[in-house]
This record gives C-alpha cells, sequence and structure tokens, in this order.
C-alpha cells in the first residue's frame, strides 16, 4: 500500500471502522475513501456497484456490519444475518469485478463453534453447531469468510479475513439496547454513581443522547431500574462466571494495517485469529471497571438473564509467528474507553 493509495474503509464511524481511519492517518495515508450508512446503503447492490465504479479503490477494509450484543442478535434475527451477507457480498463482488489488490474482511471470534476447544484455534471454525443466540449473524460472517476464499480460489483474488476477539474503545456503542457488556458496564456504573452523587440532571443528559425516546424527569428511575441500575446496586446480567478476552480496538487496527501492508492470502491462508491469550470472569471484569468508575455499590447477579458461551478465548499463535501482539492492558484500555465516553459520548451516528 502506497500513502496516496485509494483506500476504502467500509463502516469508518464505527467501533473498528473509526480505529482503523485512525491507524491510517497516523501512518501517513492520505486517501482514504469514506461513506455513512446514509450516503450509500452497502446491502444496496446497485448502489454499491455505482459507487466501485466511480471510486475504483484499490484496498479495502471491511468493517461494515449490522453488530449488538446478546439481546440485539436475538431480537433481530432476520436483520442480523441480511444485512451482514448483503453487505460482504456486495463489498466483495464489487471487489472482485473492480480489480480491487487487496481486501481485508473483519470477522469475529463470536463465530466458532458453541463448543469449541478452547483456546480457540483457526481450525476449529465449522467445527460444531454455533451458539444459538446470535447463530443469524454468525453465518453471515462466516459465509463472507468463505466468500473470501472462494473468490481467491477462482479468481485469483487477494482477500483476507480476520477474526478479533471482543473489541472497546473509543467509538464503542453504549446504547443499552444493542451494546456488548464491556461498554455497557462502563455506562451503567457511571450512571449507577450519578445516580448515587444524586447527579440527576447528568444522568437525564446522558439517557438523552442514548434514547432518543426518553420524555421526562419522570422517567429517569424506570429507565434505570429497567437496566439494573440504582444507588445502592448495579445488577450484573447472568452469573458472572463466564470467561471473556478484550482486545482494545487500536490494538486490533494495528493488526489490520500491519496484515495490509505486509501479508497476502498466500501468506495467513483463510483467516487469521486477533486477540490478547488472556481472559477474565465477567463479574472480575465487573469489579475492574466498578473501580474505575468509581462506584461504591454493591454488584448483584440477575440470574433471569443467560450467560452466553462459558468460555471464548482466541489461540494468537498464527499471528504472533507473523510478528505481532497486543500493546494495551485492559485496565489501561478501559481507562482509555471511560475517558472516551466522558469526553466524547455524543451521538457521532446521528
Ligand atoms: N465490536 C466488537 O466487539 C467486534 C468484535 C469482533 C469483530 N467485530 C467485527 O468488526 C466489524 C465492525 O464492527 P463494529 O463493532 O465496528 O461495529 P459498529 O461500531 O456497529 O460499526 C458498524 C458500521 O457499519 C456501518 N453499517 C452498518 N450497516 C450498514 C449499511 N447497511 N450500509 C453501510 N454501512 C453500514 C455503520 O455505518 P454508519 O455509522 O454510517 O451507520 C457503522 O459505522 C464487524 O464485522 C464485526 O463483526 C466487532
Amino acid at each position: 500500500m502506497n500513502r496516496d493509495s485509494r483506500i476504502y474503509v467500509a463502516g469508518h464511524r464505527g467501533l473498528v471502522g473509526s480505529a482503523i481511519v485512525r491507524m491510517l492517518q497516523s501512518k501517513g495515508y492520505t486517501n482514504i475513501i469514506t461513506r455513512t450508512s446514509r450516503e450509500l446503503d452497502l446491502r444496496r447492490q446497485a448502489d454499491v456497484e455505482a459507487f466501485f465504479g466511480k471510486e475504483r479503490p484499490e484496498y479495502i477494509f471491511l468493517a461494515a456490519a449490522k453488530v449488538g450484543g446478546i439481546v440485539a442478535n436475538s431480537t433481530y434475527t432476520a436483520e442480523f444475518i441480511y444485512d451482514n451477507i448483503m453487505i460482504a457480498a456486495n463489498i466483495i463482488h464489487s471487489a472482485y469485478k473492480t480489480g480491487v489488490k487487496k481486501l481485508l474482511n473483519l470477522g469475529s471470534s463470536c463465530i466458532y463453534p458453541r463448543s469449541a476447544p478452547q483456546p480457540m484455534k483457526e481450525e476449529h471454525l465449522l467445527t460444531g453447531p454455533l451458539e444459538p443466540t446470535n447463530e443469524p449473524y454468525a453465518i453471515a460472517k462466516i459465509s463472507a469468510i468463505k466468500l473470501c476464499r472462494y473468490y481467491n480460489e477462482q479468481y485469483g483474488t487477494n482477500f483476507i479475513s480476520v477474526m478479533p476477539t471482543n473489541l472497546y474503545g473509543p467509538n464503542d456503542n453504549f446504547d443499552f439496547e444493542t451494546s456488548h457488556v464491556l461498554p455497557a458496564l462502563i455506562r451503567k456504573f457511571h450512571l449507577a454513581k450519578l445516580l448515587r452523587e444524586k447527579k440527576y440532571d447528568d444522568i437525564k443528559e446522558d439517557i438523552i443522547r442514548f434514547s432518543p425516546d426518553f420524555k421526562s424527569a419522570s422517567d429517569i428511575n424506570l429507565y434505570l431500574s429497567k437496566f439494573g441500575i440504582t444507588a445502592e446496586y448495579l445488577q450484573l446480567w447472568g452469573s458472572g462466571e463466564p470467561y471473556r478476552e478484550f482486545l482494545y480496538v487500536d490494538d486490533l487496527a494495528d493488526t489490520c494495517v500491519f496484515l495490509m501492508e505486509n501479508y497476502d492470502y498466500k501468506d495467513i491462508g483463510e483467516f487469521v485469529n486477533i486477540g490478547t491469550e488472556e481472559e477474565i470472569r465477567i463479574k472480575d471484569l465487573a469489579a475492574l471497571i466498578k473501580e474505575i468508575v468509581g462506584f461504591e455499590g454493591k454488584i448483584v447477579h440477575d440470574l433471569s438473564k443467560p450467560d452466553g458461551m462459558q468460555r471464548k478465548l482466541s489461540d494468537i499463535s498464527k499471528i504472533k509467528a507473523l510478528g505481532w501482539q497486543p500493546k494495551k492492558t485492559l485496565k489501561e484500555g478501559i481507562k482509555k474507553s471511560y475517558e472516551w465516553y466522558l469526553t466524547s459520548r455524543k451521538d457521532i451516528r446521528s
């Protein structure tokens, strides 16, 4: 990739896409092409083809997707499979048709089988049934990886995929209806702290940002109790026993650009895991975030809520053998994320 190559970052306002843009800019890449979903709905094949015909990107980071936590995944099942299949198929096919030099597709470690051996190696994909709560999403993401592979095999393209673990960082999604566990916990502990300190105006301001339906001050307690937030305690979903692995998103962006600059399909094969190889119980993660945010109440468990997979840890030997390893510790990363949430948590996606 040259500094003036035409690089399209699909999904540039999202958690991953924005980190890739930051990384490319910090390395001096000057010709970055972006479109919001309003400007270009990637589910629409004709629009995607017209865009590729006009912009002729040379390199693509495919970080646009419909993404969410357990609730969103099990509620919007049709949207999760349709949107993600359409986005991937349209971009990958147009990339092939217009002779894109290289494409990097974002997979996700949550698409490994529910009972995959731990830590999960690349060869464990498609070796058993998927986690039912995100099967539609997983099927679409697996299709994207296979599209890349089979376009490479039939057409000689150079499309690679990465399989990151759970991510967090600047531009994360803090909307409780759709967010992942780590950003949700940061915001929940922050709101519980504000409630304990009786800072009702700050709470209202925060809720209005994320909930356009929020109408009056009398709704505050209703809203907070819906998400298990009180001044005395915070309700944690599930038992808190499952283990999870978390990667700071700038570390992922660093790897994506590193792979785009240095490695081809022939070097890495179908895809490569990206993670930290460090796991933490959800209840210990909650305790760590509670400490960083400074909430002095208790943590209680809502056992009516699902736990998801018991353990999900990536084997990252393959990416380490290529000369990469994560830089930020979990504590440093959460502090950075909380700082970002406090200073920049305006709804940048509106
Ligand atoms: N978040 C994680 O923990 C995680 C972990 C592993 C892998 N990943 C993978 O990383 C990729 C990006 O995830 P993310 O967390 O960055 O998601 P995100 O923050 O929700 O961002 C997704 C982006 O996709 C764009 N998008 C969605 N639907 C679109 C459409 N129909 N047309 C055009 N653009 C559309 C959105 O654009 P607008 O903002 O313009 O609407 C949004 O900025 C996904 O493939 C995901 O599977 C994420």
